[in-house]
């Protein structure tokens, strides 16, 4: 178990992480979302002891990072895959965390099997691609068998035959008990993977929920509709109370309605439609909205797009932890982000 209480960082004028409260549970996979920036790998930092809070605390079981003995025992991570010296083999790397652990020299031949490296194990790591180094650092954090996990971008550098090997690998994980604390930049990445999900934007808490109840709060179905005769068809939606809201593009979108009876109604008025669809939106975009906000939070001066993205909402930057905002119809998603953050950081 891994618990959060008020953890803060501040660099200079700079609040990485703001006031963190949450909890990582056993048995299951915990993801750790947010946008690039968000402070997730700070938070993961401070919970190995390498860097210090600012304020507030984490402890892994109760104690501090720097109170475990043999601290590969209680907790493997995989933070920086780079972050290894070069000229070593990686048998020799996974030998010395061995040593330094007092784990035995044969569960470093273990490791190397479970993550597809043996026939490079004596390579040195420094010819190693971006995916190679990821195996190698999550063969690091499964070198002391420990009852809990923690990866930082995990899939980052990986090939689609890795990303499936490491979802499955923390499922499992997570299925023998252990507690899983994986960070993603991508909700589809997540979607797929944890069962429980916590959101941070601008190193602030933005959710902290069941993947089953953000599904099921933030899949919103919608209809939408197009039409020449648009301002009679609205009347007529109107006469019949259904509301419809405009959404850009000469579209418009109805909430709490089916194509159903919004079709039959067009006829029954002999209006014609060009298009009559049911829509979903998807999980990344409920995600943007829900970290848009953090962004308007702290950056809305001279800046268009999640101001209006969330404009009618409360001002206070986000909505209490657990609870993901109503959505409005017609906003476009993503706004205020960099364009980037879709794609994963090319590797390999
Ligand atoms: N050592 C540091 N000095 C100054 N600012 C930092 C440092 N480390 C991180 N930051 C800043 O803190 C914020 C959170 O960063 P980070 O934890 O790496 O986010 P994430 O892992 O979610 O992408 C970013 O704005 C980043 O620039
Ligand atoms: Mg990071």
């Amino acid at each position: 178990m891994i618990e959060l209480e008020g953890l803060t960082k501040r660099y200079g004028e700079k609040v990485a992480v703001n006031n963190l409260t949450f909890t990582v549970r056993p048995g299951i996979v915990t993801g750790f979302l947010g946008p690039n920036g968000a402070g997730k790998s700070t938070t993961m930092r401070m919970l190995l002891g390498l860097d210090n809070p600012t304020a507030g605390d984490v402890r892994i079981d109760g104690k501090h990072y720097a109170q475990l003995k043999d601290p590969l025992k209680y907790i493997g991570a995989l933070l920086d895959a780079k972050a290894m010296h070069g000229g070593r083999s990686a048998f020799n790397h996974l030998l010395c965390l061995a040593q330094s652990n007092g784990i035995p020299r044969a569960r470093v031949h273990e490791v190397l099997d479970t993550v597809g490296l043996t026939a490079v194990a004596k390579k040195k790591a420094k010819g190693f691609s971006l995916g190679m180094g990821q195996r190698l650092g999550i063969a690091g954090a499964l070198l002391g068998d420990p009852e809990i996990l923690m990866f930082d971008e995990p899939v980052n550098g990986l090939d689609p035959e890795g990303i499936h090997w490491i979802r499955n690998l923390m499922k499992s994980l997570a299925a023998q008990g252990r507690t899983v604390f994986v960070s993603s930049h991508l909700m589809s990445e997540m979607a797929l993977t944890a069962d429980h999900l916590v959101v941070i934007g601008q190193g602030r808490l933005l959710a902290d929920t069941s993947m089953a109840d953000f599904i099921r709060q933030n899949s919103r179905s919608y209809v939408r509709l197009r039409s020449p005769q648009r301002e009679r068809l609205l009347d007529v939606l109107h006469q019949s109370g259904i509301t419809a809201v405009e959404a850009g593009g000469g579209t418009l979108e109805v909430d709490g309605t089916g194509p159903e009876r919004i079709g039959e109604l067009a006829a029954q008025h002999r209006l014609v439609l060009h298009e009559l669809s049911p829509q979903q939106a998807s999980l990344e975009e409920a995600f943007m909205q829900l970290t848009a906000e953090s962004v308007e939070y702290h950056a809305h001066a001279d800046h268009q797009g999640p101001g209006d993205a969330a404009a009618g909402r409360a001002p206070s930057g986000g909505p209490p932890p657990g609870q993901a905002p109503g959505q409005a119809p017609g906003q476009a998603p993503g706004q205020g982000w960099g364009s980037g953050w879709q794609q994963p950081r090319k590797g390999n």
